[in-house]
C-alpha cells in the first residue's frame, strides 16, 4: 500500500471478527517493529504475542478493550537497558517502545489488519498477568484482528486539529 494510504486507512478498531491473523501477516507486523530505530540502537523492546485463549483471558481481566481481537501484542521494554537523557530526568524506554509500536500499528494497516492502541490498563497488573520479568515494563497493548462486519472508524477519527493549532514555525 502507498504510505499516505496506510496513514489514511489506519483507525482504532473497536469490534473484531473471529477471523485469525495469517502467520505471514503477523510476522510482517513484528518485522516492522524489529526495524524501528531506538536510542543508541539499544533495542530494549520485548514484544509479547498473546493469542492463546487462556492468555487472552488473563488480559481481559486487566482491560475491557480487547473488543474480540484474536491477537494482542504487549509492547514492553527492559528498563535496565535504556538511554538516560542528560539531566537524568528521562530515559528512552517508553520512547523507543512507542516507536516500535507505531511501526507495527502502521505495518498492520499496510497488511489490511485492523488494530487499536490501548493504554486503559494498569501496567503493573498487566505485567503480573503475563508473568514478565522484573526488569520489563509494558508500554502499551495492541489489539490486532479483522474488523467485524459493520465496524469502522468512530466519528472522532476525522476530527483532527488543523496544522496551525499544533505547529509553530519559529
Ligand atoms: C496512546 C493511545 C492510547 C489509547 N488507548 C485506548 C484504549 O485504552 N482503549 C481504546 O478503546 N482506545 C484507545 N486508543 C484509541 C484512541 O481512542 C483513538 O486513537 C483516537 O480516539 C483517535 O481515533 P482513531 O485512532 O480511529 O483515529 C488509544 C490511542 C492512543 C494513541
Amino acid at each position: 500500500m502507498e504510505f499516505k494510504e496506510v496513514i489514511r486507512n489506519r483507525y482504532s478498531c473497536k469490534k473484531y471478527s473471529d477471523r485469525p491473523i495469517e502467520d505471514e501477516k503477523l510476522t510482517a507486523i513484528l518485522e516492522a517493529g524489529r526495524l524501528a530505530p531506538t536510542a543508541k540502537n539499544l533495542q530494549e523492546q520485548h514484544i509479547y504475542v498473546v493469542r492463546d485463549p487462556a492468555a487472552l483471558a488473563k488480559l481481559d481481566t486487566v482491560t475491557p478493550c480487547r473488543y474480540g481481537a484474536p491477537v494482542m501484542l504487549a509492547v514492553a521494554f527492559d528498563s535496565t537497558n535504556v538511554f538516560t537523557y542528560p539531566g537524568g530526568g528521562r530515559d528512552s524506554g517508553t520512547e523507543d517502545a512507542a516507536i516500535v509500536a507505531t511501526h507495527m500499528i502502521l505495518a498492520a494497516a499496510d497488511e489490511g489488519v485492523n488494530s487499536c492502541w490501548l493504554n486503559f490498563f494498569d501496567p503493573a497488573l498487566a505485567k503480573e498477568a503475563l508473568g514478565l520479568p522484573e526488569c520489563e515494563e509494558i508500554l502499551m497493548l495492541m489489539d490486532l484482528g479483522y474488523a467485524a462486519e459493520g465496524a469502522g472508524p468512530l466519528p472522532n477519527h476525522t476530527k483532527r486539529k488543523p496544522l496551525d493549532q499544533t505547529v509553530t514555525y519559529i
